[in-house]
């Protein structure tokens, strides 16, 4: 919050004065529901990124990247003349900040230009990077977005330094203000050491403010043994194995050098808190010249090889040919010397000056952990398995957060598919039409399947989606293999039964369908839903006919990484009232995070709250917010009842996770509900909400708008379509 010198209030629409978070540090983030709203961004509804970058000469972009590399500027000289290495940083912290757990974080949104990502201190002198890189993407426009810049930037790096990339692909659109959804973790100091057992999911780093690890060893104290482990935690955070964590830190530090000139003490205040006139750049140092030689980074000084501009090998060679000895850099982090090592590594501004071989402690990990010492010795004596290895890291460390294949873009996708991609096959047959489509819902109602039953698979299937990483959804119908068919929010009974039946229905079609028509499970069980939503509708008086787009494809369980797809598995989902024993948070908070994934806005997460109750699509049928004589009929129900001022409510029990709700005169009980659907009449923006549908006159408007919500979450992963 903003002060004025007099404490009055600055403007008529001052933004100081003690908010609301002040006064109620606990109150629930409805407004991370809100953020990223069209009103943030500059480049108003109609702006296709995708078509824009089609437009894109992608071969004059690299070339002017190309080009940057070795254009040294005054203000920033280029360590041995090559920007190459700070890029590569660049592009690695930008993608870095990916986790599996919540799919929050990564290279996909453009984050590192804002708070707090562009202060971390990890992120040191990346603001450089960014304005050196500010010509070519003002020359671009809109063309390429930050996001994709920053990344092809670090592949086109390794390019002109000798290094033969995997590939890369476009997509990521620019978010235009911080990303307050994702946890960086609770510490208020910058750096504040986390052990291995109080370093909870999702975070992914073991230090507020870092990307991973403190290179100096945790805690700083310069332990290699004790470092793999965390580097094994956090690498296996954002989904690298002990070969891919090997190659990326190996092949990452081929290039460049840290930068510890002096003390920290030179340094001024990081990017967010530099003053006005800085523009943008923080850490600026008052020692020396402030950059260059003078440069003040991490604090550490080192240089990993002898050609730092250049691919080679010298990396695991170096780490493995010499003995090493703890040093101190000039600014006092502990770092490692080769023991009488040869002055074979060159200074990176004075072409007369050499240096004995460098290591940080989290490198010499990689030869000191048995695991990782395999490893990096097959690196040494195999270089091209090192450099295919790293290629591919790279290539997935930098689109792991991009979604699925259909969403990449540009001349250089490459062809190969992988497996971490999450994989759908292509359509390789005609698609249904209307007529079809509604035949197969005419089917599914006959089957004796209930309405509950089909809008509870329906969003089963494609409730798994998160828009971080853009993963899972209903596409590929993955609900049927392992993990999800065996989770316990997909009540692995009720979810047997109905997609036998579907996979029936699916199958006569298919046998009976002429020109080669098919259709997917996939799309089968959306169709399921819809038809649900409909019968739901018509029950509460309302005709009303769902959106489909069939092209949904079924994917294998050779092509789902069961152990990667079991993050996405719910701790909680408000939408069905489930919530695993021991959840961390209040069930309301794991609700919104929730309708986060999901990219619901708050009046979506508050309508589908209202029908998916009036359908019932509660685990185990738990009558819990089925406030309605008539379960299974699309009404307002949910919402007239629990604001009727007749009910009262109390907690059941002594657990406040189920509340009963009784008429204030008799003391009839009339309701149980959860946390999440009391909250809608306790929060009072959600409150506020829930009026507009229990209000009369919202019977049109609350069916309209559940259709609505509904139809984007059955499409949330169909980025196949225009
Ligand atoms: C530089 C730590 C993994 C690429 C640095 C610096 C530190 C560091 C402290 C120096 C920053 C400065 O003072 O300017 C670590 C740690 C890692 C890790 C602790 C994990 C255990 C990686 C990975 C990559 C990478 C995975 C890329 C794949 C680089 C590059 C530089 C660098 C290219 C040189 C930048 C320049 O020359 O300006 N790293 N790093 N690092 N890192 Fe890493």
């Amino acid at each position: 919050t903003t002060e004025t010198p007099t404490g009055k209030c600055p403007v008529a629409h001052g933004t100081g004065g003690t908010q609301n978070r002040d006064w109620w540090p606990n109150q629930l983030r409805v407004d991370l529901l809100n953020l990223h709203s069209p009103k943030s961004d500059p480049l108003g509804a109609a702006f296709d990124y995708r078509a824009e970058f089609k437009k894109l000469d992608y071969e004059a972009l690299k070339n002017d990247l190309r080009k940057l590399m070795t254009d040294s500027q005054d203000w920033w000289p280029a360590d041995f003349g090559n920007y190459g290495p700070q890029f590569v940083r660049m592009a690695w912290h930008s993608a870095g900040t990916y986790r599996l757990a919540d799919g929050r974080g990564g290279g996909g949104r453009g984050q590192q230009r804002f708070a707090p990502l562009n202060s971390w201190p990890d992120n040191v002198n990346i603001d450089k990077s960014r304005r050196l890189l500010w010509p070519i993407k003002q020359k671009y426009g809109q063309k390429i977005s930050w996001a994709d810049l920053m990344i092809l930037t670090g592949n086109v790096a390794l390019e002109t330094m000798g290094f033969r990339t995997f590939g890369f692909a476009g997509g990521r659109e620019d978010t235009w203000e911080p990303d307050q959804d994702v946890f960086w973790g609770s510490e208020t100091a910058w750096l504040s050491h986390r052990t291995l057992e109080k370093f909870d999911a999702p975070l992914g780093a073991t230090e507020m403010g870092l990307i991973y690890v403190n290179p100096e060893g945790p805690d700083r104290n310069g332990d290699p043994i004790s470092a793999a482990k965390f580097i094994r935690e956090t690498f296996a955070r954002m989904a690298m194995n002990d070969e891919e964590t090997v190659a990326l830190i190996g092949g990452g530090h081929t290039f460049g050098k840290t930068h510890g000139a002096a003390a920290e003490s030179h340094k001024g205040p990081d990017p967010e808190a530099a003053a006005l006139e800085a523009q943008g750049l923080g850490w600026a140092s008052n020692y020396g010249t402030g950059h260059g030689a003078d440069t003040i980074g991490s604090g550490l000084e080192v240089t990993w090889t002898q050609t730092p501009a250049q691919w080679s090998n010298f990396f695991f060679e170096n780490l493995f040919k010499y003995e090493w000895v703890q040093t101190r850099s000039p600014a006092g982090a502990i770092q490692w010397e080769a023991k009488d090592g040869p002055d074979i590594i060159p200074d990176a501004h004075n072409p007369e000056k050499k240096h004995k071989p460098t290591m940080l402690t989290t490198d010499l990990s990689l030869r000191f952990d048995p695991i990782y010492e395999k490893i990096s010795r097959r690196f040494l004596e195999n270089p091209q398995a090192f450099a295919e290895a790293f290629a591919r890291a790279w290539f997935k460390l930098t689109h792991r957060d991009l979604g699925p294949r259909s969403r990449y873009l540009g001349p250089e996708v490459p062809r190969e598919v992988l497996l971490w991609q999450d994989p759908v096959p292509a359509v390789d047959h005609p698609l249904i039409d209307d007529a079809d489509a509604a035949a197969l819902k005419a089917k599914v109602l006959a089957s004796g399947l209930t309405v509950s039953e089909l809008v509870g698979t329906a969003w089963a299937s494609a409730s798994t989606f998160r828009g971080g990483d853009k993963r899972g959804g209903a596409n590929g119908a993955r609900i049927r293999l392992a993990p999800q068919k065996d989770w316990a929010v997909n009540q692995p009974e009720q979810i047997d039964k109905v997609l036998k039946a579907l996979t029936r229905i699916q199958g006569e079609f298919n046998l009976n369908a002429s020109d080669g028509k098919k259709v997917s499970l996939a799309d089968v069980i959306v169709l399921a839903g819809n038809a649900g939503v409909e019968e739901a509708a018509k029950a509460a008086g309302h005709d009303v006919s769902v959106p489909f787009a069939p092209g949904r494809t079924d994917a294998s369980q050779a092509e789902t990484d069961a152990d990667s797809f079991k993050w996405l598995e719910p701790a909680a989902d408000g939408f069905r009232n489930y919530q695993k024993d021991g959840l961390a948070v209040p069930a309301e908070v794991a609700l919104i995070d929730k309708a986060q994934l999901l990219t619901l806005t708050a009046p979506e997460l508050t309508v589908l709250i209202g029908g998916l109750r009036a359908i019932n699509i509660n685990v185990d049928g738990a009558k819990h917010g089925v406030f309605t004589d008539k379960p299974g009929a699309l009404t307002t129900d949910f919402f007239t009842n629990l604001l009727d001022m007749s009910t009262q409510w109390k907690a059941a029990g002594e657990s406040n996770d189920v509340y009963e709700g009784r008429d204030r005169q008799t003391g009839e009980l009339k309701w149980t509900g959860t946390r999440v659907d009391l909250v809608f009449g306790s929060n009072s923006i959600l409150r506020a909400l829930a009026e507009v549908y229990a209000a009369s006159d919202a019977k049109d408007k609350f069916v309209t708008d559940f259709v609505a919500a509904w139809t984007k979450v059955m499409n949330l992963d169909r980025f196949d379509l225009a």
